[in-house]
């Protein structure tokens, strides 16, 4: 969470790096600020969004070749101008943003505080810049000093910091993304690769516990441990495009990235599953790990692994305390952006206990990437709201291929080149979505049902729903309803059954019956007559193999939420209280 970028280089710095601060607002977005150094350090920070900041505050006044900017997702204290980055020292000389929660930070500020440092803010970040400020008293070299103020820190960070009068930049970073752009004759940082897409594709990825320093030329990279100056990487090319980017004409990015999906379910096909098979083969036991949406991605390919004969589960990131339970388990990790502190965690934990890890993700360089023994990335390109859409199919069409190519059955793997036209198939009805979401939006409560492999769609769903309207959506297996929702029922409330035809269906229309015995009001997600027959309000599918339901049953059900969160006034890009990839515990 948390927005982080740094310009050098010959031009205006607070220019590059508001535009930078746009491109990353969706890992928070509750404040907003830019430092920059030039014959003194100058900053401007407010609390909101950057679009409304930017009414009040002209950034255009900040002149400078150098600088660093910050979007919030509170941690430490309220969302207000005190706690809004960049943050300084007691001399106003040394300024730092931060993305993470620094876990020692009563202690040291106590410290700082017995030895006169005079806090403005409730951040655990200001703690930061006090600390450099007495490490920089004890060796005036400001990487030394640097280097030793970040030691001292516990938890998780990526830090990026200014000295007045100094031509370089200093980061560091441990549990937090943080890359650093290498263009031509200038140099940045940011929290990730969409911030600075537009100045350079070439980036050096910082490493756990590595720190930093960049002027508009060079850079030089330092182990915070020992201390010592680390030899240079080659940069990594990266070919997603700025345009990728870009909102390229649509209201919001979430509805340009469900409408993505007709080509990145093709293109996601294409991933190379042949390191992540050779793993597989090996596993006596396959557990996969993965938070919020791409959990229930997780659901999915742990059924498609049972299907093939393997012994498989899939547990919460956060919840993977005790996960290795025997021999020979191989850990698939999914995250979208490979950030995910729960589901990093977990990795870590299965790797100290003797597990190999396969990392199924979106971002090349993340952490997952580099930690996992091998990893496959799914190719949706650049996610840039909040909410997982076009990843979360994409995830499901690598995790597919490899459970089918694990099994041997080709001919399945070859069946799903047909999902991208059924795909698009079902986004050319956007209106009708459109129009149903309408009708539902006057609703307060909402029970997504489905049956076998629909019900992690029906989780995803209800997902949807809650993250972007602020809807109370709640998913069961329909077979569960009897042993407790049911008495939810009132009159009117939304039933969504998500009802591919399949074995379950004359199961499914009973419990639909069921429902409506309550008064409940059934909208049908569905082929299948039989379903349909019983719906008030029906969304009708294409048909597709029932296997291959998941991938397009969601469609209509991130429209649905898309439309129903337009319709209610609220940002589908930036929901309330939510960030992109959440770096902390
Ligand atoms: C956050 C996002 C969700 C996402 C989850 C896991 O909560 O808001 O949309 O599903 O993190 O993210 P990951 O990057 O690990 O897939």
């Amino acid at each position: 969470m948390c927005g982080i970028t740094g310009y050098i280089g010959p031009k205006k710095a607070s220019e590059i790096i508001l535009a930078s601060l746009k491109r990353v607002e969706y890992r928070g977005y509750d404040s907003a600020g830019i430092a920059v150094s030039n014959s003194k350090i100058e900053i401007m920070k407010d609390a909101g969004k950057i679009a409304d900041i930017e009414k009040k505050l002209d950034f255009s006044k900040l002149e400078g070749n150098m600088g660093i900017g910050h979007t919030r997702w509170a941690t430490h204290g309220t969302v207000n101008t005190q706690n809004a980055h960049p943050h300084t020292d007691c001399t106003g000389k040394i300024v730092l943003v931060h993305n993470g929660i620094i876990e020692n930070f009563a202690e040291l500020k106590e410290e700082l505080e017995e030895k006169g440092h005079k806090f403005s803010s409730e951040t655990d970040t200001e703690m930061m810049a006090h600390l450099l400020e007495e490490e920089e008293r004890k060796q005036p070299d400001f990487m030394r000093a640097f280097l030793a103020a970040v030691k001292r820190v516990e938890g998780s960070y990526s830090f990026v910091a200014m000295r007045q009068g100094d031509g370089r930049i200093y980061a560091a970073r441990k549990s937090c993304p943080l890359v650093m752009g290498v263009g031509k004759g200038e140099m940045f940082f940011a929290s990730d690769i969409p911030a600075v897409l537009p100045y350079t594709r070439d980036f050096v990825f910082l490493e756990e516990g590595e720190a930093a320093s960049i002027s508009a030329s060079d850079y030089a990279l330092y182990e915070v441990k020992g201390g010592k100056e680390k030899e240079k990487r080659k940069p990594t090319h990266v070919d997603w495009t700025p345009q990728m980017a870009q909102k390229e004409g649509h209201a919001h990015f979430m509805i340009k990235e469900i409408f993505e999906q007709q080509s990145t379910i093709r293109q996601s096909l294409a991933a190379d599953v042949g390191e992540g098979v050779k793993l597989l083969k090996k596993a006596k036991f396959i557990t996969t790990v993965a938070c919020g949406t791409s959990y229930y991605a997780g659901l999915l390919f742990k059924e498609m692994l049972r299907q093939a004969g393997r012994r498989s589960d899939c547990v919460l990131g956060s919840e993977y305390l005790s996960g290795i339970y025997e021999r020979d388990t191989i850990v698939v990790a999914v995250s979208q952006s490979g950030e995910t502190a729960d589901t990093l965690n977990a990795v870590r934990y299965a790797k100290e206990h003797g597990a190999s890890v396969l990392g199924i993700t979106n971002v090349v360089g993340s952490s997952l990437s580099r930690e996992a023994d091998a990893c496959i990335y799914i190719g949706a390109g650049p996610e840039i709201a909040v909410v997982a859409t076009k990843s979360f199919t994409s995830q499901l069409v690598v995790l597919y291929k490899l459970a089918l190519t694990l099994a041997k059955k080709k001919d399945m793997v070859e069946r799903m080149k047909d999902l991208s036209a059924i795909a698009e198939i079902v986004l050319s009805k956007n209106e009708e979505i459109r129009a149903l979401a309408e009708k539902l939006a006057a609703k307060k409560d909402f029970f997504f049902i489905g049956r076998g492999l629909s019900f992690p769609v029906a989780l995803e769903g209800a997902l949807k729903l809650k993250e972007i309207t602020y809807l109370h959506a709640e998913a069961y297996a329909a077979g569960e309803l009897k042993h407790g929702p049911l008495s939810l029922l009132e009159s009117g409330i939304p039933i969504i059954a998500i009802a591919p035809s399949d074995a379950s269906t004359p199961k499914l229309v009973s419990n639909i019956k069921e429902c409506k015995a309550r008064n409940a009001s059934v909208f049908a997600v569905s082929d299948s007559d039989a379903v349909l027959r019983e719906a008030e309000l029906k969304f009708v599918m294409p048909q597709v193999d029932a296997v291959f339901a998941p991938i397009i049953y969601v469609i209509p059900l991130q429209l649905l939420a898309y439309h129903m969160a337009v319709k209610l006034g609220k940002d589908p890009d930036k929901p309330r209280n939510l960030a992109k990839s959440v770096t902390v515990e």
